[in-house]
């Protein structure tokens, strides 16, 4: 299949380049499109073999479930049972935006959107090019990051080539995404609510909205269905072994000493030197998940022996870029030992 890079005016997007990707759509053909967060590969989700194709092209296990983007706060009413006052303060103060809601579904939603589960995952993105495919498509779109399963997420048109091409016909590129990171994952079905998965908006950001939520980390097995697939242990993971540490100069120096080529990712002045690549993100966490996928991915195609992250620091700001981080490296144990000599 041959893959057309079509661009897109990322704040007034060409009605062409939408109403072609909402063709394809209506033909149950897979787009990739940006949000506010990452790249998505959109299906329309109401279509049962448009979201088969989303699991086979990225190589997702079925067990996890997509998350389904809609227009607007009446559009997601018509996909659950029950919309609770939680989930509707939240949608009416963060929508369009990165917060994800999970709720009971009706029978509208398939099956294999939700991997068999009672329950579907919301969203309203807040990027203009999302919002035009979903208005003018009129259809929920489901999307999850536009890169094969377990990769590093997509933040420009071009990461969606690399993981994709030749396996779905359009990506609409505007640019860089803004957010960087995926968004925040909220159960809504339990009170108090639960979040599965950190991102843009904080636990703090929720919690002022609607009080009091349950932040305990989830780390799931690969269950049937996962409770947040996310939450498997590796994910978002660059090819190249990553390790995260505090203790960056100790780490390179000993890489550096036995002759390995390294990357750093840090948010401090780090100079670059034989052997060392250095990726220097900004020192706030908003600004660090903007610029982090990329970084990794630049990184990752460098052909270097392995990935050294500086670990962020330790407040809730950076929660998500934690997370994130923690599941790139996650088999770390092994790739943490240095073989003497
Ligand atoms: O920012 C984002 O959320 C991006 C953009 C494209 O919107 N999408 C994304 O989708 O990250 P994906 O498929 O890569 O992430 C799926 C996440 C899982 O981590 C899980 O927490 C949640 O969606 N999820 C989906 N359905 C669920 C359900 N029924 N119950 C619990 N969690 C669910
Ligand atoms: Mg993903």
């Amino acid at each position: 299949m041959n893959t057309r890079v079509v661009p897109v005016d990322p704040l007034l997007p060409n009605l062409d380049a939408i109403e072609e990707a909402t063709r394809l759509l209506r033909g149950g053909g897979l787009v990739a499109f940006p949000t506010e967060t990452v790249y998505g590969l959109g299906a329309n989700a109401l279509d049962d073999r448009a979201v088969a194709a989303i699991f086979a092209v990225k190589g997702r296990p079925p067990t996890n479930p997509l998350i389904v983007h809609v227009s607007d706060i009446a559009a997601a009413a018509e996909l659950v049972a029950e919309f609770p006052e939680p989930a509707r303060r939240l949608a009416a103060r963060y929508w369009p935006g990165p917060l994800t809601l999970v709720m009971v579904k009706t029978g509208r939603v398939p099956d294999g959107v939700t991997a068999g589960g009672p329950t579907v995952a919301l969203r309203v993105p807040a990027h203009p090019v999302a919002l035009a495919l979903l208005r003018v498509g009129r259809m929920p779109l489901a999307a999850p990051s536009a890169n094969p399963s377990t990769a590093l997420s997509p933040t420009t048109a071009e990461h969606v080539r690399r993981g994709l091409a030749g396996k779905i016909p359009l990506i609409l590129d505007a640019g860089p995404t803004p957010g960087g990171l995926e968004s925040t994952v909220l159960d809504v079905t339990v009170a108090p609510p639960r979040l599965l998965r950190p991102g843009l908006l904080s636990p703090a950001d929720l919690a002022a909205v609607i009080g009091p939520i349950d932040a305990t980390p989830v780390v799931t097995e690969a269950t049937r269905p996962a409770r947040a697939p996310g939450s498997h242990a590796r994910h978002y993971a660059p090819t190249t072994p990553l390790e995260l540490t505090a203790d960056v100069v100790g780490l390179v120096n000993r890489c550096l000493d036995r002759g390995s080529r390294v990357g750093l990712l840090t948010w401090r002045p780090a100079a670059a030197r034989h052997n060392l690549v250095v990726e220097q993100l900004p020192a706030d966490p908003v600004g660090y998940a903007a610029g982090m996928y990329a970084a990794l991915h630049r990184l990752d195609a460098a052909g270097l022996e392995r990935i050294i992250v500086e670990a962020p620091p330790p407040d809730d700001a950076w929660l998500a870029v934690r997370d994130r981080l923690m599941r790139a490296s996650a088999p770390s144990a092994s790739v943490g030992e240095v073989p003497a000599g």
